[in-house]
């Protein structure tokens, strides 16, 4: 992954089994328009199918995560436009197709695509200065990348409504403090560096059951209970036929560290 070369990110490897994404179009403050998106896109499904990866860290810059989908890019979009290229469905391939885990590294602004793009990640992590929110609506539009339901989902109707309706923008603390972020640091060094150990953790462990782990907890935001309960169960039930549930379990019983398959 680290050989390609993307105009508007950058990528590399800075931890054991951590591939780090870092947005980086800083003229335009990270606006998120088609061939970002595009490069975006790939970089993932390359750390996704590369063996030696088992987590993944989506940063900005100090001063933008990402200003919102690019403004100057849809303002001339006709209807016909929007709903014959189906725009902003390209984004998707990040909650519907990545199997392995996701971090955000959210510093600075997170605006309307920006905050999308976070909230589309399986983990976000925030710094005190990051000043998130869906701002859609004082540009006559809605949140399109998911916006509406990924946040009232997280933090509850009532709150999300106001938001949404206000455009009012919310802090990385308050992003803690909701639920929304699983950690707020104070600064963006310790942030990345955060998002950074805990990308490492996650990749430390059998790649087969990280991915189990990812699948299950996303079927919550989808299924009742009772299936949620069963769909967990069947895919516990499936990891009696991976070898990492036997190293695992072996290990535990020898009182020795589980060399993992990393398959
Ligand atoms: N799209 C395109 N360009 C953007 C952009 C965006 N979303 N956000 C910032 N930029 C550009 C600015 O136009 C500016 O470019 P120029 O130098 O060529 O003028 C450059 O980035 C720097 O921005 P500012 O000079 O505005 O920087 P600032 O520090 O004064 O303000 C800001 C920062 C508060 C984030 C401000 O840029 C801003 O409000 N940006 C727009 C935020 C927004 O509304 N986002 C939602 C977009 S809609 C959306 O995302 C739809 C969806 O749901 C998918």
């Amino acid at each position: 992954a680290a050989e390609k070369s993307y105009e508007y990110i950058k990528v590399s490897t800075p931890r054991a089994g951590v591939g780090l994404i870092e947005l980086h179009r800083p003229k335009a403050l990270n606006a998120l328009f088609t061939p970002l998106i595009h490069e975006l896109n790939t970089a993932l499904k390359t750390f996704d199918r590369d063996a030696s990866i088992g987590a993944m860290v989506i940063t900005g810059s100090h001063k933008a995560f990402a200003a919102g989908a690019d403004i100057k890019e849809m303002s001339t979009k006709t209807f016909a436009e929007a709903y014959g290229d189906d725009f902003i469905e390209s984004w998707s391939e990040l909650p519907n197709t990545i199997k392995k885990p996701v971090i955000a590294a959210v510093n600075g602004h997170a605006l309307g695509g920006g905050c999308e793009l976070a909230m589309m990640c399986d983990i976000m992590y925030v710094s005190e200065k990051a000043n998130l929110g869906q701002p859609e609506i004082k540009l006559g539009v809605i949140p399109g990348a998911g916006g509406s339901q990924r946040l009232t989902r997280a933090i509850g109707k009532s709150k999300a409504m106001e938001l949404i309706l206000t455009g009012r923008n919310f802090s990385g603390r308050e992003a803690y403090e909701w639920g929304l972020a699983a950690k707020c640091f104070e600064t963006a060094e310790e942030c990345l560096e955060g998002a950074l150990g805990t990308a490492e953790t996650v990749a430390g462990f059998s790649r087969i059951a990280v991915k189990a782990c990812k699948e299950v907890v996303n079927k919550s935001q989808e299924l009742g209970i009772r299936e949620g309960v069963e769909y967990e169960r069947r895919v516990f039930h499936g990891l009696f036929g991976s070898e990492d549930q036997k190293i695992g379990m072996s290990a535990f019983a020898k009182k020795e560290k589980a060399q993992w398959t990393h398959r």
